[in-house]
């Protein structure tokens, strides 16, 4: 191509682009400019024009070019500024951001994981549950404070939202055999007034463990004491006081040394140097009976950790509120 014919094919593009519509823009891009259109064409062709002519006919393509852009620019068209974004390449990325888990949900994976370590698997079950699963099957008398109205949500008679995990106990030994080894991590109803340690919906890790050989209490206090280990770090101790459930004998409550204060006594332990984590006890023998297990052939413990007071504990969390929250600002710190 000559200097010549080179401008009359640009007077020729230009006035293609002048009379075209938006919506033919794209193809006359692609025409002119596109990779295989036909001005870089001309470009890669530049090596078969003479030496001496070489530096007037780039700079004419070049111009050439250039007003071909200036021109499909001005008509705009679909995607016009997109596609300049598009072609460079060397523009940063969008960043997004990485989440980060919940501290409930870490709490719940990590206990999972430690568990799984000693043999227990992951059981599950519904938040709906029926009378028997969650209070009778559980030796919970008909008089117990929790099955009133004021404690529990009830839908009707024989429906309601579970107020423990220990239900998931019940499941479990009524579908399986012994030996049982399970965890059972999930939600849990109470109609309490939520507070600063106080949530209408908590969440808990049931265990269980049983088998035909007898099984004792310093099984349960071992496998506890490992799990804080674990869990806690180091320097926690565990401690066991007597208590009461209707479901276990004997039965405890489980206590970690405050992380804050290593047991001295501070704010967070309300001085006591010792925060409650979980109840727990020998399966009662009646609750075997329930599930039809012979109680002469079986024994095994169970334990159930408030998953809020974990995190709460772990990370340091003033109110459980904030776990609710979903605020970014506290979320993001616990990454
Ligand atoms: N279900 C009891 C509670 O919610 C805790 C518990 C679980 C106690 C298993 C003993 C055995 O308070």
């Amino acid at each position: 191509m000559t200097l010549a014919e080179l401008e009359n094919a640009k007077a020729q593009s230009l006035a293609e682009i002048n009379a075209a519509d938006a919506s033919q823009i794209d193809a006359l891009r692609v025409k002119y400019v596109g990779r295989n259109g036909s001005i870089p064409a001309l470009i890669k062709a530049m090596k078969d024009v003479p030496k001496e002519e070489r530096p007037a006919f780039g700079k004419a393509v070049q111009a050439w070019k250039a007003e071909v852009e200036a021109a499909l620019g001005a008509k705009g068209g679909a995607g016009a500024g997109e596609r300049a974004v598009e072609a460079d390449l060397t523009m940063p990325g969008r960043w997004r951001g990485l989440g980060v888990k919940h501290p409930l949900s870490r709490v719940i994976e990590e206990s999972a994981a430690i568990f799984a370590r000693l043999g227990f698997t992951v059981a599950d079950g519904p938040e709906l549950e029926n009378k028997f699963n969650n209070f009778t099957a559980l030796n919970t008398p008909a008089h117990h404070p929790s099955m009133d109205r004021s404690d529990t949500f009830w839908f009707g008679d024989d429906c309601l939202l579970r107020t423990q995990t220990s239900p998931v106990q019940i499941r479990t030994m009524m579908a399986n055999k012994p030996p049982i080894r399970v965890i059972c991590p999930g939600r849990t109803y109470r109609r309490d007034t939520t507070d600063a340690t106080h949530s209408a919906n908590f969440h808990q890790i049931e265990g269980l463990y049983v088998d035909t050989k007898s099984v004792s209490l310093a099984d349960l206090k071992s496998v506890l004491a490992y799990f804080a280990k674990e869990m806690m770090g180091d320097g926690v101790t565990v401690r066991f006081r007597p208590h009461f459930f209707p479901f276990t004998e004997p039965s405890v409550e489980v206590d970690f040394t405050c992380h804050v204060c290593k047991g001295k006594g501070c704010n967070v332990c309300k001085q006591s140097g010792w925060i409650e984590v979980a109840g727990a006890g020998m399966v009662d023998p009646r609750v075997f009976k329930f599930v039809g297990y012979n109680p002469e052939e079986v024994s095994g413990y169970a334990f159930g950790f408030g998953v809020e007071r974990i995190a709460m504990i772990k990370y340091g969390i003033a109110d459980i509120r904030w776990l609710y929250e979903n605020d970014i600002r506290f979320l993001s710190q616990l990454g």
